[in-house]
C-alpha cells in the first residue's frame, strides 16, 4: 500500500507526541490535529498543524482531505460530561468522512485493553483479540467499546479499511514510578490513598513520607498484571501503517510479560532506597494480555518489560526532565 500523507490525531497527547516525530523520521507527509485544551503540537518540518475540536462536525471532511491514512488517538478519558460529543460523534464523524471521500486507505483506531475489563473482572484465561468486550465501570471504558462497535459496523457496512490497536496502560516519562510511589500525584489506579486503612499506612500520607506501594489480594498473593512502554506503542503504530494485513483486524498491544507487584516494588525500593507498603485491594484482579496475534501478524516486538519501562523512568528524573502535561492522571 502506498502511503504518503498521514493524518494524526491527538498529536498533542501522550502517545501522540511520541508518534509525530517517528511518522516524520520514517518519510510520511502529517497533518497534526491540536486541540485548545493546552496540550501542544509539536512543530516539526513535514507537519501541517491544523487546530481544531472534533466535536465540530464539520471539521473532519477537511482534515482527511488528501489523507491516505488516519491515525485517531484524539480522546478524552474519564469525563462524564464530553466522551460523548468528543469520543463518540468525533469518531462517528472521522470514520464517516473516512466512508464518504472513499480515498482513505486505512483507518487507525485507538482502542484500549479497557474494553476487556482488565483488572476489574476476574480473568481465567489471557485477554485475547477474540475476548467479549466488556466495560469496565467507568465513561472511558465504556467510550472504547462504543468507538470499536462503530470500527466494526463501518467495516461490516461499507467496508472501510479499519486497523484497532488495542493499548494496555501505557507508560511514557515516570510515570511507572509516579504510580508506585505514595508521595506525589496520584496515578492510575489503583490510587493507594483511598485504600489505606491501618494506623501505619495511613501516616505514611498524614506525614507526607514516601514508600513504595505494593498491590496484594485478600489472600495475601501479590497482584499482576500487564502494561505497555511507550515505545513499544509507537513501535505497534509504525508496523500498521500501511500494512494491508492490519486491514479489518484488532491487535493488543502490550508489553512483552505481565509483572507482580511484589517483585516490582522490591525493585523500585531498592533503586529509591525507600521502603515497601503492602496494600489490599479488594477489588483488583490479575490478567495477563495474549500477544500472539500482533508479534505473528503485526511482528511486533514488544521490548519494554517493568524492569526496562522502570530504568528509563530512572534516567528521566536523572537526567532531571520535567513531565509533560495531561489532563488525566493515568
Ligand atoms: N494512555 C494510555 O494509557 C492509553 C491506554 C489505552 C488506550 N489509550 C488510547 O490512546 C489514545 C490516546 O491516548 P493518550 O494517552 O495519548 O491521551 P491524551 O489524553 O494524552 O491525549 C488525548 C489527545 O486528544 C486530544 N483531544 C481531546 N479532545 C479533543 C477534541 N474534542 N478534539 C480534538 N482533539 C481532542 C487532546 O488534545 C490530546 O491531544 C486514546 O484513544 C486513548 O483512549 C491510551
Amino acid at each position: 500500500m502506498k502511503v504518503q500523507n498521514v493524518l494524526l490525531t491527538g498529536a498533542g497527547g501522550k502517545i501522540g507526541r511520541a508518534v509525530l516525530p517517528e511518522l516524520v523520521k520514517a518519510g510520511y507527509s502529517v497533518r497534526a490535529l491540536e486541540h485548545t485544551d493546552g496540550l501542544q503540537v509539536e512543530r516539526l518540518n513535514n507537519v501541517d498543524v491544523v487546530v481544531g475540536d472534533l466535536r465540530d462536525a464539520s471539521l473532519a471532511a477537511r482534515l482527511i482531505e488528501d489523507m491516505d491514512v488516519v491515525i485517531h488517538l484524539a480522546n478524552v478519558k474519564e469525563n462524564k460530561a464530553l466522551f460523548l460529543d468528543a469520543n463518540i460523534k468525533g469518531t462517528f464523524y472521522l470514520i464517516d468522512a473516512c466512508k464518504e471521500s472513499g480515498h482513505i486507505k486505512q483507518y487507525i483506531q485507538a482502542g484500549s485493553d479497557a474494553r476487556a475489563g482488565i483488572y476489574y473482572f476476574p480473568q481465567p484465561v489471557p485477554i485475547d483479540e477474540n475476548h467479549p468486550h466488556s466495560a469496565y465501570p467507568t465513561y472511558y471504558a465504556l467510550s472504547k467499546v462504543l468507538e470499536e462497535v462503530m470500527c466494526e459496523q463501518f467495516r461490516i457496512m461499507y467496508q472501510v479499511p479499519i486497523t484497532v490497536l488495542r493499548f494496555s496502560w501505557v507508560h511514557a516519562e515516570d510515570d511507572i514510578l509516579t504510580h508506585l510511589t505514595l508521595k506525589g500525584p496520584d496515578f492510575g489506579v489503583p490510587i493507594w490513598r483511598n485504600w489505606a486503612v491501618s494506623p501505619e499506612q495511613k501516616a505514611y500520607f498524614e506525614n507526607g513520607q514516601d514508600a513504595v506501594a505494593c498491590l496484594i489480594h485478600p489472600d495475601g498473593s501479590a497482584g499482576k498484571r500487564q502494561i505497555v512502554g511507550i515505545k513499544d506503542v509507537v513501535q505497534s503504530v509504525m508496523l500498521s501503517v500501511g500494512n494491508r494485513t492490519a486491514i479489518g483486524e484488532a491487535f493488543n498491544v502490550s508489553g512483552p510479560s505481565p509483572f507482580s507487584y511484589d517483585v516490582l516494588a522490591d525493585y523500585v525500593a531498592g533503586k529509591l532506597g525507600l521502603p515497601v507498603v503492602k496494600f489490599e485491594v479488594a477489588e483488583a484482579h490479575d490478567f495477563c494480555i495474549d500477544m500472539t496475534k500482533s508479534r505473528s501478524v503485526l511482528g511486533l516486538d514488544p521490548e519494554y518489560d517493568v524492569f526496562r519501562i522502570v530504568d528509563e523512568a530512572l534516567e528521566f528524573r536523572r537526567a532531571g526532565r520535567k513531565r509533560s502535561p495531561c489532563l488525566y492522571p493515568g
